[in-house]
């Protein structure tokens, strides 16, 4: 009799843990290549040929991944394939090795992309024969990855970690407690249980004949899922479940306008781009070039610093990042959700907008803040005043004239080229 009701719910109870089990490797994973990937480089497996691809990453993320992405161009050119474009293993990794020297000594497919991307992509002789073939193993490995990160070039170099991941480092204790809150609770389902029919069984001759039923009949489920204590446990499952789908989405796009962190070094826009009036374009190579404007790395700021105030402490951070071979850990303060679709290169380049148009007067701040609010309303309202750049660019030439014959001489405005398409700014 109440044997069969235990056993029931033991079933029911092992089978409710086995599937809570086989949720949670989801979220502690993602935790776990966080950890890989925020590693130091791989120490080198000296591989007979092959190299290694999970060492690679490492070596990947903290060297290479500041310039490339596999499927799109960031500094330099997408990595897809690479190794299908040059005739041996050996004369790539003496590329990624030695790059100027391979350009300057008359190789003709490197001095080609050289003449492409107009910079040299600095040596790489720190790192270790065996890294190199990891990198590259790497490589090989994404090439034939098909779903192979959008989200990758999506990353900023030495930007931090996205927040997603924070979000599942939080969750996997949270998941924790929740199991060992279930199997406690269960526990005592079964005491009481277990209690209730031996004192029912003890009393069997004061029952009716409907309660003796109850006891020996099959179990009514209807009695388990009305239990408050179901219900409880069910409604603390539900709340934890909403709460990480709101707390990823306030992590993802919580970022604010006005929005100006705390960053490692006291670097100054102010005193570099306004009084000594560098360039963005030196620091942030990608806006002419591609869909991010890249934060520069540490050895940018050694090409003045290495001389320059080399006595200050703010300095010194930078050197040891340079030394250490670390990255350092700029704050990311503009962040779109991954939902939406942002290039730099075709607002800049194509589109001809002043870099102050969204990001505000740069020029003027100790410390970068967001100055628009990057919400969905912001670039669809620019793109409904705005009208195209289309002079001297012959791609626009057909549909200004298409655009004139239906509208007379109204001017060309983005959302007449499709700047209101969702497909346009959403993957
Ligand atoms: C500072 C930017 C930068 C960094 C860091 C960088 N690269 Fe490059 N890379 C370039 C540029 C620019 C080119 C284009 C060739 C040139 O002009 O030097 C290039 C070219 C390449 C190529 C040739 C691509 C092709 O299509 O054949 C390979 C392979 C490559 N890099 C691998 C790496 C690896 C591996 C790392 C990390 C260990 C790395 N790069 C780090 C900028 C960089
Ligand atoms: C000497 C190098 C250098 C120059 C020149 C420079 N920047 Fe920066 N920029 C940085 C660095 C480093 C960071 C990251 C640290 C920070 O946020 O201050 C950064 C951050 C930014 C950010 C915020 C990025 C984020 O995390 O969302 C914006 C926007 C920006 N720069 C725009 C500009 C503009 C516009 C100019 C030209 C007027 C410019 N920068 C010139 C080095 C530079
Ligand atoms: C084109 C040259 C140039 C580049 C590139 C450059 N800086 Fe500077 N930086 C300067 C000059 C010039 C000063 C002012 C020095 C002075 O006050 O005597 C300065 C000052 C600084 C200071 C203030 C130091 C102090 O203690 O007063 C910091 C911090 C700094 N730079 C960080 C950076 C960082 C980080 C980068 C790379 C993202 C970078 N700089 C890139 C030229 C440069
Ligand atoms: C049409 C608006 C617009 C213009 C013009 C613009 N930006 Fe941005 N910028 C953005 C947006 C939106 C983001 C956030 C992108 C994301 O999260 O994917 C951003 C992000 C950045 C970042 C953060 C890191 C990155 O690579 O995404 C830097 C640095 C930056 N912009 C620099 C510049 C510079 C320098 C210029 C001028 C040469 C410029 N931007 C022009 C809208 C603009
Ligand atoms: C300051 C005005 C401005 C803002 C703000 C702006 N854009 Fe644009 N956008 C333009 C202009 C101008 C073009 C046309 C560039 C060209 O000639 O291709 C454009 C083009 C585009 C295109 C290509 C459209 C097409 O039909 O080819 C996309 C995608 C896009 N913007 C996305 C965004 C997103 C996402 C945001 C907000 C995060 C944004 N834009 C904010 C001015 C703006
Ligand atoms: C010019 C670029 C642009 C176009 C066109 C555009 N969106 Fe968006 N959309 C964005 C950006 C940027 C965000 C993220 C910022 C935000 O949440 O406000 C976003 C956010 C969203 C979100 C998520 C809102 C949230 O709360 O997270 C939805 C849903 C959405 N868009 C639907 C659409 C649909 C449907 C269309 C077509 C009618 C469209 N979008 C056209 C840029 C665009």
């Amino acid at each position: 009799m109440n044997q069969r009701l235990t056993s029931q719910i033991v079933r029911f109870s092992f089978s409710f843990l086995f599937c809570l089990g086989l949720l949670t490797p989801r979220f502690s994973h993602a935790d776990s290549t966080a950890v890989a990937a925020a590693g130091a480089p791989a120490p080198a497996v000296a591989a007979a040929g092959g190299g290694d691809a999970v060492g690679g990453e490492a070596v990947f993320k903290a060297n290479c991944k500041q310039c490339h992405a596999i499927n799109d161009v960031v500094v330099g050119p997408a990595l897809k394939d690479a190794h299908k474009r040059w005739p041996s293993k050996e004369k790539m990794a003496g590329f990624i090795k030695y790059p100027q020297k391979v350009i300057d000594g008359g190789n003709a497919y490197a001095k080609g992309l050289y003449d492409k991307y107009k910079q040299y992509m600095p040596n790489h002789d720190f790192l270790t024969d065996g890294d190199i073939d990891n990198v590259i193993a790497y490589i090989v490995k994404e090439s034939e990855n098909p779903t192979v990160a959008k989200e990758e070039t999506k990353v900023g170099p030495s930007s931090p970690e996205k927040g997603s991941d924070e979000g599942s480092g939080l969750l996997a204790p949270v998941i924790a407690i929740l199991l060992v809150t279930l199997s406690v609770v269960i526990v005592l389902l079964l005491v009481v249980i277990n209690l209730v029919s031996k004192i029912l069984g003890q009393k069997r001759e004061d029952l009716n004949e409907s309660d003796i039923d109850q006891l020996e009949g099959d179990i009514n489920w209807s009695i388990l899922f009305n239990h408050p204590l179901f219900k409880g446990v069910v409604a603390f499952v539900f709340v934890v479940m909403i709460g990480k789908v709101v707390f990823d989405k306030f992590y993802s796009i919580g970022i604010q306008q006005g929005y100006a962190p705390d960053q490692p070094i006291a670097f100054s826009h102010k005193l570099h781009a306004g009084m000594y009036e560098i360039d963005c374009n030196y620091c942030h190579t990608g806006v002419n070039k591609g869909k991010s404007a890249t934060i520069p790395a540490a050895n940018v700021c050694m090409n003045c610093h290495n001389v320059i105030k080399t006595e200050s402490p703010q300095i010194k951070k930078i050197w040891n990042a340079v030394e250490n071979n670390q990255p350092i850990k700029w704050v990311r303060i503009h962040n779109l959700p991954d939902l939406a679709y942002f290039n730099h290169a075709q607002h800049v380049k194509v589109g001809g907008i002043e870099c102050e148009k969204c990001h505000g007067p740069i020029k003027e701040m100790e410390v970068v803040q967001q100055h628009s609010p990057l919400t969905m309303g912001w670039c669809i309202n620019c793109h409904r005043e705005t009208v195209v750049k289309t002079e001297g660019n012959a791609y626009y030439d057909k549909m200004v004239e298409i655009h004139q014959a239906n509208h007379g001489t109204k001017k060309l405005k983005v959302e007449d080229i499709g700047g209101l398409e969702c497909s346009k700014c959403h993957y």
